[in-house]
């Protein structure tokens, strides 16, 4: 289950429903899909050949049209990061800057863990969502985030898309930003 922490206060959000409705206010998607339909063989692997991600998307094909359908999603992937990626450190560095998208950003994470760092409303400021396996989230288009990896650096996660094409990441300076 996901876990936040407001960056300005440092007040942590934890439980189910507290954190469900977090999110609601601050227009972030939030969902939960059984991390044991993860296939056995693949459980403990990060480093995923073109037929393992397509076990994945079949495994949670059900979960993955569902969502796709609500919500106008056409094209999905998996994406898999870790210690054995190359130049995974430059990517990180890449990633860690805040940025914005002019569709929004779906992600559900099917092994490992990772953090989406998220400009909420103007009260809220900045807060982190940690995301372990099972968790599925969408950041709103043109709203400020990144998304960075947790101390275990790795993370499985299916990508949906609306438009794979458009998905580009405009910087977005900001200095409400607060580093750490
Ligand atoms: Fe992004």
């Amino acid at each position: 289950m996901a876990t936040i922490r407001v960056r300005n206060t440092g007040q942590r959000i934890e439980g189910e429903s507290t954190v469900r409705q977090f999110l609601a206010d601050n227009n972030v998607y939030y969902d939960h899909w059984d991390p044991g339909k993860l296939p056995v063989h693949l459980q403990g692997k990060f480093v995923l050949a073109a037929e393992d991600q397509e076990a994945i998307l079949q495994a949670y094909r059900e979960d993955i049209e569902r969502l796709a359908q609500s919500r106008g999603y056409v094209k999905w992937d998996v994406i898999a990061l870790s210690e054995a990626t190359p130049n995974l450190e430059e990517l990180l560095k890449k990633f860690e800057q805040v940025h914005t998208h002019s569709e929004d950003e779906v992600r559900a994470i099917v092994a490992g863990s990772g953090i989406f760092i998220i400009k909420g409303k103007p009260e809220t400021g900045y807060f982190d969502v940690e995301l372990e396996a099972g968790d599925v989230i969408s950041v709103p288009e043109n709203n400020p985030h990144f998304f960075t990896l947790t101390d275990e650096r790795k993370v499985v996660a299916i990508r949906l898309f609306i438009d794979p094409s458009g998905w580009v990441a405009h910087p977005y300076e900001d200095p409400e930003f607060v580093k750490a």
